[in-house]
């Protein structure tokens, strides 16, 4: 089969890559030059890990091609992905315009059947969209060309993204003809020979499915917030709590875990686009709204405990900040916690300095020289009056407390990820604060 991927974003890139891995000729499509300069010799424009080398594999094996110009790649391909942006447009609504144009191109290029296939999140009813603009495009070329829609919604969290991919939980597929859905399943038949699920589905229920996904995931997660808020006040522990509703099945373990608030490209987004697609269509969709406004109050919760615990006056201290990315094992900078404390902390007057793994360079672009980095996580502690985790990226997990203890100036920690034991931390001299358990340090939030 051959196959083109328009935008070699996150979601391009990491699907047309496992689909050449697979054995497919795919051909990665963008119109940033540079981008596909780099990626031709093997420069990645994301941080994933396993991606480079699977790109580099890839590109020597010849099944994998990076190309500005679409007219060329989508010739005699039996599907074409739109990968491409969506950003979020001043009300929250998705801006369908990238998506738009790759279609109208497809249907000025195309010259045999094939499948169109919107990959990145769209609201309800884009394909239908994307159909009218290749049959106008097609229409103009004055020529008659089958071809289908169809919405194949990726699940990918970033930082597992192959093995996700490679090993789906289960993918959806929306179509509306067998011939579509003959060819698409196909294309899938390699990642499910071990038993993965592929599901079938109109296209509306396809677009929903993937914003109802996040849609849930990011209200386990607030609503798991705003338990451990209240655990704090009533003397509860919420990871006692988490375990014992988590061993019920109904509930399940995963994402109910407490932090600073959820971040990223896909959950803010997607919640918002949701309440924005409802509102145009008269429905309120209270969950959702509440799930927001929980989720923006939450990443300000390690800061107020900061002000909280100095007096409510922070001016001239140094904070140490362990992590900036909005999760491990990704650079990625978007909606991330980090940046709310910092610039709450330097509105107070008070100097951050900040270690990443991974994530430094991406922060730079958006927070400049208004903080230090540190070159590891040691020096960022170094005369810090305390130190705030961010992120709970895995060499944090355990450090060298002893050391930790000897840099700082207080030994104060406030802990964005419940990642430490509080008599442990007690027993080593340090004021402890994290979420949703009411430390000897901490008063109720
Ligand atoms: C998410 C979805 O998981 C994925 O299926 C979708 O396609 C894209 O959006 P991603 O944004 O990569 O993936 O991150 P994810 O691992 O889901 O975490 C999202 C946020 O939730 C992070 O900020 C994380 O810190 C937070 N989180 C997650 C919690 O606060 N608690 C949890 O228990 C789980």
């Amino acid at each position: 089969m051959k196959i083109a991927v328009v935008g070699t974003g996150y979601v391009g890139l990491v699907t047309g890559t496992c689909f050449a891995e697979v054995g497919i000729d795919v051909t990665c499509i963008d119109i940033d030059q540079k981008k596909i300069d780099n990626l031709r010799h093997g420069i990645l424009p994301i941080y994933e890990p396993g991606l480079e080398e699977m790109v580099s594999r890839n590109v020597e094996a010849g099944r994998l091609h990076f190309s500005t110009n679409l007219g060329e790649a989508i010739k005699d391909c039996d599907v074409a992905f739109i990968a491409v942006g969506t950003p979020p447009g001043e009300d929250g609504s998705a801006d369908l315009k990238y998506v738009l144009a790759v279609a109208r191109g497809i249907g000025e290029n195309m010259n045999s059947y094939g499948v169109i296939v919107t990959k990145s999140t769209v609201p309800v009813g884009t394909a239908a969209k994307v159909r009218r603009e290749l049959e106008q495009a097609l229409g103009k070329r004055g020529v008659q060309i089958d071809f289908d829609v169809a919405s194949n919604p990726e699940f990918l969290k970033e930082g597992a993204a192959i093995d996700d991919f490679l090993k789906p939980d289960r993918i959806v597929v929306g179509v509306s003809s067998e011939r579509a859905e003959e060819v698409m399943r196909k294309l899938y038949k390699p990642f499910l020979l071990n038993g993965h699920p592929i599901i079938f589905m109109d296209i509306p229920s396809a677009e929903m499915t993937k914003y109802a996904a996040n849609s849930m995931l990011a209200t386990k997660i607030s609503f798991m917030n705003d338990i451990a808020n209240l655990c704090e006040i009533m003397g509860a522990d919420v990871n006692m709590v988490r375990k014992g509703i988590g061993s019920d099945a109904r509930i399940g373990t995963k994402f109910i875990y407490p932090g600073i608030g959820y971040g990223g490209s896909c959950f803010p987004k997607d919640v918002k686009a949701l309440i924005k697609t409802a509102a145009e269509n008269g429905y309120d969709m209270q969950v959702l709204k509440a799930v927001e406004s929980v989720n923006d109050a939450q990443k300000e919760v390690l800061f107020n405990k900061v002000r909280k615990h100095f007096g409510g006056d922070l001016k001239g201290k140094k904070l140490a900040l362990w992590g900036l990315s909005f999760k491990p094992k990704t650079d990625d900078m978007r909606e991330a916690p980090s940046l709310v404390i910092i610039e709450k902390l330097l509105a107070e007057g008070c100097t951050v300095s900040a270690y990443d793994p991974v994530a430094m360079p991406e922060a730079r672009h958006t927070l400049h020289d208004t903080i230090t980095y540190a070159k590891d996580q040691y020096d960022a502690v170094i005369d810090a009056d305390a130190l705030l985790v961010v992120t709970e990226w895995p060499e944090f997990r355990a450090p060298n407390f002893e050391v930790v203890a000897r840099l700082m100036k207080n030994k104060v920690v406030f802990d964005g990820r419940n990642i430490y034991e509080a008599t442990e931390m007690e027993q080593a001299g340090f004021a402890y604060h994290c979420i949703g358990i009411r430390t000897h340090h901490q008063e109720p939030a």
